[in-house]
């Protein structure tokens, strides 16, 4: 029987345990997307998938990226291949099966950071290329083959050797209490995705230290040129993406160079400023098409100071303001002189909104 009906029978079979969810709709929801995830085929078309971008894509998501601000202590690191980490498969799974791996570390480093408020949360994200050449017993057996691995760590409880052993299967989960309690299915979700992409699953745990999952998922060669994801559909729109707090600066150069945007970052108001300095100094006419210019940074050179020494060099030049306050006070003065506004944190639609009213703008 293939796994996919199997696991519909036990869902069938544990029908019941799905009164849960009837206690959250929002869990609810989640639950009908990870059946769909594992139900739908026609949702399994397979493309040249770089998997460097489904995990950029999936940090800047709308609930992982709220989920990672509502921790301040949570550090993310993410080591991803310098290359593209080219598979074939399909992208809504991938993330979906990440999404899952994320939730799970993350809910593992709150339960050992309730017992110890000192631990460090610290999530790390990583791809590498592996050529395995003898089976490698890990969880699963990983076949000979050239794969790109997808791993999570986490800082949290860790998983005890019996738990270990059942972590995988169906509706198994040792968060049935509380306001977080798990339904058992983010594993076997991932493992069916894992599966349908010709790949093997690890899992490394020291108990109160954290956990690793692996995901060997089978190479694919680059795609043709056509095929590659969109790069470059707005040609050489230059936009300046200035953010003092590293993360929301990523993401944004991520986000817009996603929307096939040439961008640069700049960490602060000074190296703006600097940007356009030089700029001027070469007789450049238009240093940038656009600057997205963060509002709240260091005391005595925010946005407004920023924006002020900018337009007395380069009086035309195209603003969109982003912050995750309210558009009023210092924010209103550029907004006045016909900046455009975005609210942080923002998806592509609203951010690609946003820089196509500027650039319409005469
Ligand atoms: N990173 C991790 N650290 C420690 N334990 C983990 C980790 N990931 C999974 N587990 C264990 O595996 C169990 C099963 O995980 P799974 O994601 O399938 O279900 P869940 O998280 O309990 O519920 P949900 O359906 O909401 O994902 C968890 O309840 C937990 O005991
Ligand atoms: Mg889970």
């Amino acid at each position: 029987m293939p796994d996919c009906e199997r696991l519909a029978q036990d869902i069938g079979s544990a029908r019941e345990k799905l009164h849960i969810v009837e206690q959250s709709g929002r869990q609810a929801a989640g639950i009908v997307k990870d059946l769909l995830t594992m139900s739908d085929p026609g949702m399994y078309e397979k493309k040249t998938v770089d998997l460097n971008r489904t995990v950029q894509s999936v940090l800047a998501a709308p609930d992982i990226a709220e989920m990672i601000r509502q921790r301040p202590d949570l550090r993310v690191e993410t080591a991803l291949l310098p290359s593209p980490a080219w598979i074939s498969g399909s992208e809504p799974h991938l993330a979906r099966a990440l999404v899952n791996l994320l939730c799970n570390a993350i809910h593992a480093m709150d339960a050992r950071k309730n017992r110890d408020a000192s631990t460090e949360m610290r999530l790390t994200l990583r791809t590498s290329a592996a050529k395995v050449d003898q089976p490698i017993v890990g969880y699963e057996v990983i076949q000979p083959g050239a794969y790109v691995v997808l791993e999570v760590t986490d800082t949290g409880t860790g998983i005890e050797p019996p738990v270990m052993e059942k972590i995988f299967d169906p509706f198994f989960t040792t968060r049935s209490r509380g306001a977080q309690h798990g339904i058992g299915l983010g594993l076997p979700i991932v493992r069916r995705v894992v599966k349908d992409h010709g790949g093997f699953v690890d899992v490394r745990s020291t108990v109160n230290q954290g956990a690793t999952f692996r995901l060997y998922l089978a190479a694919a060669g680059a795609p043709a040129v056509a095929d590659r994801p969109r790069t470059a559909v707005h040609g050489e729109t230059h936009i300046l993406a200035v953010d003092d707090e590293a993360g929301a600066r990523h993401v944004a150069e991520f986000l817009l160079q996603r929307l096939g945007f040439k961008v640069t970052p700049a960490k602060n108001g000074h190296e703006a400023l600097k940007f356009f300095e030089d700029a001027k100094a070469q007789g450049v006419e238009k240093p940038c098409d656009v600057m997205m210019l963060d509002m709240v940074m260091e005391e005595g050179f925010d946005g407004l100071t920023t924006f002020e020494h900018i337009v007395k060099l380069y009086p035309a030049q195209k603003v969109i303001v982003a912050s995750g306050y309210a558009p009023n006070g210092r924010a209103k003065v550029i907004l006045d002189r016909g900046a455009g506004w975005l609210e942080k944190p923002c998806g592509i639609p609203e951010l690609s909104a946003a820089i196509r009213k500027q650039l319409d703008k005469n």
